[in-house]
Formats: C-alpha cells, structure tokens, sequence
C-alpha cells in the first residue's frame, strides 16, 4: 500500500492543505492518508491556543472520506514532535508499506535543518507541493537534496495559492469573509466557537476602517509576520505595528486635540496621526512600534528593522498589483531585510517623482542615507 503522511499545526486547516492531499492522492496514487495535527503549547497573544479538540474537529470536517485518518500521534504524545519520530511510528505500523511524507514547498527550505532527516528520507518518499508566495528554488534545493541524502524528493505538479492559517485568524478576527480560503462548514465552525476572537485594537480597526482596508491590513500583518517571525523580531510588536499601521487613515486630523502636523504632506499625516493616536490614545509606549507607524510612507533615517519590515510589507501585501511589486515580494521573502527596504524605498521615490509630486523631507533624508551612502 502506499501511505501518506501530512502534519502541521492546521490552525485552523484551510482549502490549500486540502487541495494538497487530494492532489497527492490522485498523482501518487495513495491508499491511505494520515493527517497527523501538531501538539502546540499553550501560546499568547497573536497566536491564538486553539484547543486541539477544535482543531481536530475541522479537521474532520475537511477530510472525512474513507481513505483519509486523522491520527492524534502526536498530540497525544504532547511537547514537541520531530517528524522523524512520527515517520518512524507510521512505518512501525506499515511495516511493508510505502510511506510518503507530504510537505510543502515552503518547507523545503528548513528541511535540512530538521532532526534527523536521514531516517525520514530513509523511511519515507518527500512529496513537495509547493504555492504561490514561496520563492523557494525548487530546481536548486532539488540538486541539493540529491546530493545530501541520494534520492530525488517528488514535486506534485500542482501548484497551490498564496494561502495560510495566518491569513484564516487574521480575515476572521477582522471578521472579513472565509469565502475561498476554508470551506464553508469550517467558516462556520470558527464563527459559531469564536475561535479567532478578536482584540480591542482589531474591533477598533473594525469600527473604523472600510472592507477594502481591513483587507489591506489583515494583508500587511500576514506579510508581516511571515517574514518578521523568520527574521527574528518580536512577533507581537510586527503584530501591533502592522494591524493599526493605517489606524487613522479616515481620520480628520483637525478633530484631534493636541495633533499638531504643519510641515507634514496630505498623503502622510495619517501615519504621524495613528502614532499620535497610539501613543495618546491606546497608550502603547514602545518607541520602535510607534516609529514603525510613524514613518511607514515616507521612511526616515535611520530606520529599525521593524520600521523595514513594515515599510516594505505595507508595500508588498498580497493584495498590491503593480509594475515591480513581484520583483520587491521576491527580495522581502528571500533577502535581507535591509535590501528589501532599500529597493522598495527607491520604488517608492519613482513612483511619488513619477506623479510629479514633491519628496518629503524625511524620504530625502533615507534617501541619502540608505541609498546614496549606499547604506
Ligand atoms: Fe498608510
Ligand atoms: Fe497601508
């Protein structure tokens, strides 16, 4: 028989993982699949601790056919699992059988790093479904791979969207719509159990922000956090600066006592007022945070990596269409977060120059900073 092996956190399970399964069970030909849920520590803040109980429900909900098992291997085990551990409790149980462990493409990348890939490769056939917004070179960590444990890893020809449990929490704590990112008995499974509640900031956004740029939020702080939490910074600063970003984007200034923006172009007030406003208002008091809303359309100089990483993700969200945004995604998911920053900075003075409007006087000052000095 041949066996498929699929693990992750499913929190919650969305339409990409279950396309994935069905892809590999019809181009592998599998007889069986193991959908095997993480065992997660209780975590804070952003990353909400869904019981495993809820999480496993949605799993049923989303694979219930007969060839498909959800296995509590590793929650019932508790701490952390190594996936060469639960390859090697699958092949226990399927002694004659082949198993194929699948992952995906954005998993590639890390794989080396995992413990003991030698038995996983040993034990289990590497089937690779890679989506939009991993800028893995699969051609390039094919060869590696080959080269590391002598066998090829199996890419299935499908190739998913641009999709995560990141994307589900953040849509649904803005109450945005699931529609086309899990199917419809999971929608209402998160509404009727709440599950992704929202913050007091977030209901704030809610109340005060159209659709449109809800989306655009819920978008900068997926991006945000994909690339903040893998660059080392503090996930729940990148969560606080990247949700209230464009908190006052429909906010007269004039209305706000105390604000004072002389000096400051149209464009640009509602980051300095949303700073104002965090710090008067919502007192937040950390000054990177504060500064990364501040400074997040014209740039200043210095900037902190978070100040970067929300410049260019305000940028570069799935949601922005333009000449040249593919080229800045590509940098910000694989380069460092400095030259993310300065190619999209030089973008942004193109395209403010381009319109024929003025720079202001902080973009001028990153400018030579950054990219003149070549900094
Ligand atoms: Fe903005
Ligand atoms: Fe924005």
């Amino acid at each position: 028989m041949k066996i498929g092996i699929f693990g992750g956190t499913f929190d919650p399970v969305h339409n990409e993982h279950i396309a994935m399964v069905k892809t590999a069970k019809q181009e592998l030909g599998l007889d069986l699949v193991y959908i095997v849920p993480t065992y997660i520590s209780p975590l804070k803040a952003i990353r909400t601790s869904t019981s495993p109980t809820d999480r496993v429900n949605m799993l049923k909900l989303a694979f219930n056919a007969d060839d498909e098992v959800i296995s509590d291997f590793e929650i019932k085990k508790g701490g952390k699992s190594f996936t060469f551990e639960t390859v090697l409790y699958f092949k226990k149980l399927h002694k004659k059988d082949e198993l194929y462990l699948i992952i995906g493409g954005d998993n590639l990348t890390d794989f080396s790093e995992w413990k003991n890939t030698d038995v996983i490769t040993q034990n289990a056939e590497i089937v690779v479904v890679d989506r939009d917004g991993n800028y893995t070179d699969i051609d390039a960590e094919m060869k590696s791979f080959k080269r590391k444990y002598g066998k090829n890893f199996i890419k299935l020809s499908y190739q998913g969207s641009e999709l995560s449990s990141t994307k589900v929490r953040m849509y649904s704590s803005f109450a945005l719509s699931l529609e086309g990112l899990v199917p419809k008995e999971i929608a209402e499974y998160i509404d009727e159990k709440n599950l992704y509640k929202s913050n007091p900031y977030l209901e704030y956004l809610k109340e005060n922000l159209p659709e449109d740029r809800l989306i655009h939020t819920a978008n900068v702080v997926v991006a945000s956090l994909k690339r903040g939490v893998k660059i080392g910074l503090d996930p729940e600063k990148v969560f606080m600066a990247a949700a209230l970003h464009d908190m006052a984007k429909y906010i007269d200034p004039d209305t706000i006592e105390g604000f004072k923006y002389k000096g400051i172009p149209k464009q640009v007030v509602h980051a300095y007022l949303g700073a104002y406003l965090m710090e008067n208002s919502l007192s937040i008091t950390d000054k990177d945070v504060l500064d990364a809303v501040r400074y997040h359309t014209t740039a200043k100089a210095p900037m902190s990596r978070l100040g970067k990483l929300i410049f260019v993700a305000d940028m570069i969200e799935m949601g922005r269409k333009y000449d040249g945004v593919e080229y800045l995604r590509k940098i910000f998911y694989t380069e460092s977060i400095d030259k993310a920053f300065v190619e999209a900075l030089k973008e942004e003075i193109a395209h403010i120059t381009g319109k024929g409007y003025e720079l202001f006087t902080e973009t001028i000052n990153a400018y030579n900073y950054y990219v003149k000095k070549g900094e």
